[in-house]
Parts: structure tokens; sequence; C-alpha cells
């Protein structure tokens, strides 16, 4: 069996990135073409699930925030047991596997019960979302640290620490936060940050659903209500954001394919 070639019994935990396929590592790609059973996540693509093997199982385990299709153990048990049924199983999340995807905990399992595994990073929300919404989160002018950070609510409060987020100088990149965006937005202000720093959140980035709506921490909640954006999104903060004004290329890409007629 060549080095290349996905071997039975074994669990591939791969990260598809954002959502463009275009966007999969080769690697991903190459494993998507070869697996027996492939276990999916609600923010991958149907693009990407597109590309998979169309002789594989599909199995889709679910999460939309607290409405999970299968708990995190039963999800990791799957994995044991198809792999000790000899099949070539891949472990599909979006983005990053080991970014807020709970990567680490499915192959602490596996690493445990002794089956063999592989990880494939892919291009995490942060990352790609910033850059098909022109953002670039260090841009040496305004930036010097990058803090991605989850928004989502644990025990019922958010307990975050609003200090060190609320520093000059960073961009934050903030994960699952758009149920909380209007206490994120108050309690950086509250904590030091300008209520005129600028703030952009970005519905389905790197999708052909993008949109992005700027602002800044006073104003961010109301204009996304008004909006009407859902989730996934990503919520930006920082001097950063202001770039995008000059560099949003993707929509200006798609606009032009549209008028060449080659958009989908
Ligand atoms: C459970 S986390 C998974 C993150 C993923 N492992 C990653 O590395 O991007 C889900 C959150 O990622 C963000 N996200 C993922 N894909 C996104 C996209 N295409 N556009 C905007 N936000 C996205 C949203 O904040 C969403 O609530």
């Amino acid at each position: 069996m060549s080095a290349r070639e996905f071997p039975p019994g074994h669990v591939y935990l791969v990260g598809t990135g954002p959502g463009d396929p275009d966007l999969l590592a080769v690697k991903a790609l190459r494993l998507m073409q070869q697996c027996d059973v492939v276990l999916h996540d609600n923010l991958v693509t149907p693009a990407i699930m597109a590309l998979v093997r169309p002789e594989a199982r599909r199995i889709y385990v679910g999460k939309r925030r607290a409405n999970h299709a299968l708990p995190q153990e039963e999800i990791s048990a799957l994995l044991v047991r198809l792999a000790r049924e000899g099949l070539r199983v891949l472990r599909l999340k979006a983005g990053d596997p080991f970014v807020f995807g709970r990567g680490g905990e499915e192959i602490e399992t596996l690493a445990r019960e002794g089956v063999a595994f592989d990880v494939v990073p892919g291009i995490t929300a942060a990352l790609g979302v910033a850059a098909y919404a022109g953002i670039p989160l260090t841009h040496r002018d305004c930036a010097q640290a990058c803090v991605l950070v989850t928004g989502n609510r644990r025990d019922g409060s958010l307990d975050l620490d609003w200090e060190s987020l609320a520093r000059p100088n960073q961009t934050l990149a903030i994960y699952m936060g758009f149920q909380n965006l209007a206490e994120i937005c108050t309690q950086l202000v509250a904590h030091g940050l300008a209520a005129t720093t600028p703030a952009a959140i970005v519905q389905q980035g790197a999708t052909p659903r993008q949109r992005v709506v700027t602002g800044d921490l006073a104003t961010l909640a109301a204009l996304a209500a008004e909006a009407e954006l859902q989730p996934p999104t990503l919520i930006i903060v920082g001097e950063v954001v202001r770039l995008r004004e000059r560099l949003a290329w993707y929509e200006a890409s798609r606009l032009e394919a549209a008028l060449m007629g080659s958009v989908e």
C-alpha cells in the first residue's frame, strides 16, 4: 500500500475550511475521494460534501448550538466502532478541527482506544472569513496581535477575560458570538475600548451567501439586527476593519463573475 493511500481501520480528522471548496487542502480532497464513511457537521457546506466519493456512506452528526444530532461521546464512540470494522473513516469538521472544533476530544478517545488516526488542518473561520471580507487581521498599521475567542455563553454567563480583550492594537476574531453580540460590544466598551472602535460581523463568510455588516462597537448590534443576519457569523473587532472599505475584493469578484454569467 502506498503511503498516500487511506489505510483501512484508520480515522482522518479533517478540517474543511470556512466554506469555499477551493480552500480545501489537497490532502483533504484526496482523502474525501478514498474514504468508506464520512461523519460531518452542519457547517460543512453542501459544495464540500459534493466532493466526497459518491459510494461513501454519509453520517450527519450535527451540532447547531445546543441542538446536537449526536452527543459528543456518541460521535467519538461511533468513530471507534467504524474504524474497528476496518473502514476508512473520515471525520469532517468545518474550519480547523482544533480551533473551537472539539477535534481534540474526539482524537483523545481514539488514542485511548488504540485507534490509528491522523489530523489534517483546515483554514479556520477567522483566517478564511477575514480574507474573504477583505480584513487583514494583523495589518501592521493597526494591530500587533489577533485573538481568537469564543463568544459563546458558558453556564449562562459570558465568562471572558474582558480586560485582556479590550487592549489597544489588537484584533479580536470572535467565534459563536451571534447571540451575544450586543453584550460583547457593551462589555468591550465597559472595559476600555472606544465605542467608535470599528467592528464587523460576517455571515457565512467565504461562501456565495457571505454578508458583511460593518459599524463600530456602539452601532454593530443594531446594524446586524436590522440586516437580519443569521449564524454562522464571525465578529471582528479592531482598527483593521476600516481597511475593508478599500480591500473588499470578494463581493467585487462575484459581481464581475455574475456580469460575465459565470456565477452559480
Ligand atoms: C463550533 S465553531 C467551529 C469553528 C471551526 N472549527 C473553525 O476553525 O472555523 C463554529 C463557529 O465558527 C464560526 N464560523 C465557521 N464558519 C464560518 C463561516 N463560514 N462564516 C462565519 N463564521 C463561521 C462561527 O462563529 C460559528 O459559530
